[in-house]
């Protein structure tokens, strides 16, 4: 058959696109079902999107280049559209917003709105073969235990990125964009727990607590969770995607409080206190017991009999805890995928490669991540939505 544009994926990106690009359209999939991740995101309700969405919460080898899509396609569009279906939302924190109900009700709007739009989608369908034959791309497609022959004038790589392989994550957008001679930003692992070795805070685990954690790079205030393997919870998360392996990571495990003046003040008014006691005022008992990071800190010790050097130690210690995760858990529980194709090779309008009339890259794929909260959704209609216009 001849069409049009075939687009590789029907996740965020491209159902975004195809509703879009309209007629002539059509998407394949190999899973069974469009937009696996929209519906498990959000703990069911998808964070569609971030009233706070600005280029500086993206990462990118180039970091100009989400600004066009971002700014053609906003936030405020996507909550139109969410709205004109009826769809009921919330804020819930941080400027994220999520459905009241299921995420599913994205996946059926964006089906809806590629329905009307007149393209076609096919489950079940994966890329046999792939050429391009001088004047078009050339797929074989097997659907059914039967294979296909399309022919497009434009080919849309939406296959997203490689985290959660057993959900159907796949490179196939990466191995294609190398055939066509695009350069790809190594993959890495973002929005990821972090690992320590050997059970170190299997004790805490399930406690969580609002931290600041930091590198050279970045900072985030926000909640951590300690696991069984390590340390999570969004503020390391977010951290995750700035971190490269062997690098250290800051805690301050009381953001915003004046330790130092509170030791100082118990030290007045109820000297005979111990260190430890003291410290129980301000942070979770479970974790002044069993921090390693105060098992140097003179716990037992009456807050009286602390030196004002002794305070500020401890006091920086507890601000500025310095620690060098082992790993990350890696791509099988990460949210998102760093890197991907270069966007040096693509047009930030159209998100057409240069070199390669008629190929696109949209979505996760492309090496643009956002932050935590909805901007990745954000990503994957922007960028959908300047690619299917430009069709
Ligand atoms: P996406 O992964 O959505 O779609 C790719 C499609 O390509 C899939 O349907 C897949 O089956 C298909 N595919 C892959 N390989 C193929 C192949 N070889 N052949 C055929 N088809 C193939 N973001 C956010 O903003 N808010 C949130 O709440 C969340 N929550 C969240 C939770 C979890 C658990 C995860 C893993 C991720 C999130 N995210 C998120 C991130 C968000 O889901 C992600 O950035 C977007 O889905 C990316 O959209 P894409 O369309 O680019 O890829």
């Amino acid at each position: 058959m001849q069409i049009e544009t075939l687009i590789l994926g029907a996740g965020a990106a491209g159902l975004m696109c195809a509703a879009h690009a309209g007629s002539g359209t059509l998407v394949i999939d190999h899973a069974r079902a469009p937009g696996e991740k929209i519906r498990i995101s959000g703990g069911g309700r998808c964070n569609f999107t971030n009233l706070g969405v600005e280029p500086a919460r993206f990462l990118s080898g180039n970091p100009h280049f989400c600004k066009s899509a971002l700014a053609r396609y906003t936030q405020w569009d996507f909550i139109e559209l969410v709205s004109r279906h009826g769809i009921a939302w919330h804020e819930k924190t941080l400027g994220q917003l999520f459905c009241d109900g299921k995420a599913t009700q994205i996946v059926a709007m964006l089906l809806r709105e590629m329905d009307a739009a007149g393209a076609e989608l096919w489950l079940r369908s994966s890329l046999a073969d792939l050429r391009h034959d001088g004047t078009g791309f050339v797929a074989r497609v097997e659907r059914e235990g039967e294979t296909r022959e399309v022919r497009a004038r434009n080919l849309v790589l939406a296959t997203g990125g490689k985290s959660i392989p057993k959900m159907g994550a796949t490179g196939l957008a990466y191995d294609i964009a190398a055939r066509f001679g695009l350069e790809i930003v190594s993959p890495r692992a973002g929005l990821v727990p972090f690992t320590f070795p050997d059970g170190r805070f299997s004790d805490l685990s399930g406690l969580s607590l609002p931290v600041r954690a930091s590198n050279d790079r970045a900072g985030f205030d926000e909640a951590m969770l300690f696991t069984h393997r390590g340390l999570s919870g969004p503020a390391i998360l977010q951290l995750s995607s700035y971190w490269a392996p062997g690098e250290a990571i800051r805690l301050d495990l009381l953001p915003g409080a004046d330790l130092a003046g509170h030791l100082k003040a118990a030290r007045e008014t109820s000297g005979r206190k111990s260190v430890g006691t003291v410290l129980g005022q301000l942070l979770p008992a479970r974790l002044v017991g069993g921090l390693d990071a105060l098992s140097g800190a003179p716990l037992a010790t009456p807050v009286g009999a602390l030196s004002d050097k002794a305070i500020a130690e401890l006091a920086s210690r507890l601000a500025s805890w310095e620690l060098t995760p082992q790993g990350t858990e890696g791509w099988r529980t990460a949210e998102v995928t760093l890197g991907g194709i270069a966007t040096d090779a693509l047009s930030s309008k159209t998100m057409e490669a240069r070199d390669c009339p008629g190929l696109f890259a949209i979505g996760e794929a492309v090496d643009v991540t956002g932050w935590l909260g909805g901007y990745n959704f954000q990503w994957a209609w922007s960028s959908g939505a300047a690619c299917g216009t430009a069709l």
